[in-house]
């Protein structure tokens, strides 16, 4: 089920909340510690105001929350709200009077016992998870991991509590896997909110429509992107959209990673058949991998993982991404000489990808060395960033590969000062704004232009078909 956790101060907002989100969830969270005092006296009608299931939670300061009562009053506000036809009370682990826990049961409302921790994950979680179980019907933790083996213990530790009616939650970005596929831990729903009353929260819609959450099985294929930082990648938006085109039982979701080996452990264990590889991962992972292709050993990264029998496969889509739209314009000769500004991690794909097409490279970059380096595997010309004026009107193709002009410090233009002709293509990877800084200043002077975007959609649909043997499908609309 998909839980959306209701952090409004009127029960009206409540209610207009829902009906924004009713088509993405099943049950809801009614945080009464969020409730003004005045409507914290109503709650108790709010069950019968809606057509889902309501959880009662009146969530201490200590435990993320906003109720600041004594804990004697704080359990006779709870008891006042009980009156209503709740589905679930949420009942905190060292809460010792059972005077809620009673009447609570006494009504056929079931007991949620929960633990909470913003800081870490508490030690010998399994053991807690098992003596929550034992007074609740439902036992719930949400704790804070700090690296990817953290989240591989939650795992873990839900794989052995199998049987047992549960809730764990990694919180913050380390746990964003937990709760979407909150289903492969055994938890019996996932929160999400718009405003993330926890860190780390989703969107009701996100979880439904982009990963559908709540259809994800055993047999769901896991398929992700790992990187640092990597909460902003569009990527779920390409895959999981053609997953289902294709009927393809997968998901794909962003793994925020600490270091690549214990990706790969968890990797195991979720039977991952592939992932995608972002900064700065794409050259760290090829220790990991049995076989690699051609483009991968000259690039020297690898921005895609695929299973194999028995071992990890490494591919790079990026070069093919960058060249795919200008392909047309490589083929019939109008690009000839290119300049390249950039020599980090994203230039060596596409310089490899370029001299492959025979084009004349100029690399510029701020720091020669560099350059020079980058220049030297490839065979091309280099230069630094103070001398791009030398190149005006001597290219065919200018393309952008720095972080400089990104969001959010996108008025700045790596070649400040450089006079296009209006006849040059002109392609910059960032995607982020769409319209940066250079790309502005070349339409002034009328260059076809190329964006971000264009790349990562299309290295995006050839890992695609790397994952799953199908082409992209037609038709989809990516939107960012
Ligand atoms: P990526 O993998 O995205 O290419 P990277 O490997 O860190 O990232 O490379 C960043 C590129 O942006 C490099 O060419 C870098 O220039 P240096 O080699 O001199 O570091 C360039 N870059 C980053 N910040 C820059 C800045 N403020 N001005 C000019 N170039 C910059």
């Amino acid at each position: 089920m998909i839980c959306y956790t209701l952090s409004e101060t009127t029960l009206a907002e409540c209610l207009r909340k829902i009906e924004q989100n009713r088509e993405y969830i099943d049950i809801c969270e009614l945080r009464m510690d969020f409730l003004t005092p005045d409507e914290q006296k109503s709650a108790y009608l709010f069950p019968s105001m809606v057509d889902i299931p309501v959880i009662l939670t009146l969530r201490r300061v200590s435990d993320g929350g906003k109720c600041a009562l004594s804990e004697k009053d704080r359990r006779a506000l709870l008891l006042s709200a009980l009156d209503g036809d709740f589905a679930y009370v949420d009942i905190e682990e060292d809460v010792k009077k059972n005077d809620v826990e009673h009447y609570a049961r006494s009504k056929g409302i079931k007991i949620i016992r929960s633990l909470h921790d913003f800081d870490s994950m508490p030690e010998k979680i399994y053991s807690r998870i098992q003596r929550l179980s034992e007074r609740a019907d439902v036992a719930k933790i949400a704790v804070t991991p700090h690296s990817i083996s953290d989240v591989l213990t939650l795992f873990r530790a839900s794989e052995e509590l199998e049987g047992v009616n549960k809730i764990i939650i990694g919180m913050g970005d380390w746990g964003v896997c937990t709760r979407i596929l909150y289903k492969k831990l055994g938890s019996m729903l996932t929160f999400a909110s718009d405003t993330a009353t926890a860190p780390g929260q989703i969107s009701a819609k996100d979880l439904k429509l982009v990963y559908h959450a709540d259809r994800i099985d055993e047999n769901t294929a896991v398929y992700g992107i790992i990187g640092n930082p990597v909460m902003h990648s569009l990527s779920p938006l390409i895959h999981n959209p053609g997953f289902e085109a294709i009927h393809y039982n997968a998901v794909y979701l962003p793994f925020l990673v600490d270091n690549v080996r214990s990706f790969f452990a968890l990797a195991e264990y979720l039977k991952m058949r592939g992932f995608s590889v972002t900064i700065p991962f794409k050259v760290d992972v090829l220790s990991y991998l049995g076989n690699i292709t051609r483009e991968v050993k000259q690039i020297g990264s690898c921005n895609t993982v695929i299973r194999v029998p028995n071992m990890w496969k490494g591919i790079n889509t990026d070069y093919y991404g960058f060249l795919a739209p200008i392909e047309k314009d490589i083929a019939s000769g109008r690009i000839k000489n290119a300049l390249v500004i950039g020599a980090g991690g994203a230039s060596q794909a596409i310089v490899w990808g370029l001299r492959n097409r025979g084009v004349n490279i100029v690399i510029l970059n701020r720091t020669l060395s560099h350059a020079e380096k980058l220049a030297t595997i490839n065979r091309c010309q280099f230069d630094t960033l103070d001398n791009a004026r030398k190149y005006e009107g001597k290219v065919d193709l200018v393309v952008q590969t720095t972080s400089v002009g990104l969001y959010p410090d996108f008025d700045i233009n790596p070649i400040d000062g450089f006079e296009f002709t209006g006849r040059e293509i002109v392609y910059d990877i960032i995607y982020k704004p769409k319209m940066t800084r250079l790309l502005k200043e070349a339409e002034k002077k009328g260059c076809k232009l190329h964006f971000g975007s264009e790349m990562l959609i299309e290295q995006g649909k050839l890992q695609f078909e790397a994952f799953t043997g199908y082409h992209y499908p037609d038709g989809i609309k990516i939107e960012f």
